[in-house]
């Protein structure tokens, strides 16, 4: 079993960026931690960051055939990006949305996300812990659908 993991635009900066809502732990211990996991539950990850939507959807395309689902923290396209959503959608595989921050908490437009309709389900508001949490949650529905 193979996950796909999309951090979107900005992550990268985590660690030094907005840290009182985004915490200290950079994108590289994040990516550190879910690789752990994943060896932990016997399950491969191929993982992408991008600031841009297009190499994104690319990347989306180049891997649909290799991955059984998606870990996905789209950052501000999230609440933007239809393209994102038909690139996932079109895969017809299963995407488990994941936020570090609780985006229904936050600024209006951050309480839409055009990925919530088109996800098994949301994981926002637990810091890195939201990307193990959606981890094993997309983990284990994938193993109950075999
Ligand atoms: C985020 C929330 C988004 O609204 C924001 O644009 C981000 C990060 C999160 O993980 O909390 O870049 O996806």
């Amino acid at each position: 079993m193979r996950i796909g993991v999309i951090h979107g635009p900005n992550l990268n900066l985590l660690g030094t960026r907005e840290v009182e809502v985004y915490g200290t732990d950079s994108l590289a211990e994040i990516d550190r931690r879910l690789a752990e996991r994943a060896r932990e539950l016997d399950v491969e990850v191929t993982i992408v960051q991008s600031n841009h939507e297009g190499a994104l959807v690319d990347f989306i395309q180049a891997e649909t055939s290799a991955v059984d689902g998606w870990l996905v923290n789209a950052a501000g396209y999230t609440h933007t990006s239809v393209t994102l959503r038909d690139a996932l959608a079109a895969t017809e595989l299963p995407v488990v949305e994941v936020h570090l921050s609780n985006i229904l908490t936050r600024e209006s437009f951050r309480r839409e996300s055009l990925l919530a309709p088109i996800s098994l389900g949301v994981v926002a508001g637990f810091g890195a812990r939201s990307y193990l949490l959606g981890f094993d949650a997309l983990t284990d529905h994938l193993r109950d659908s075999v």
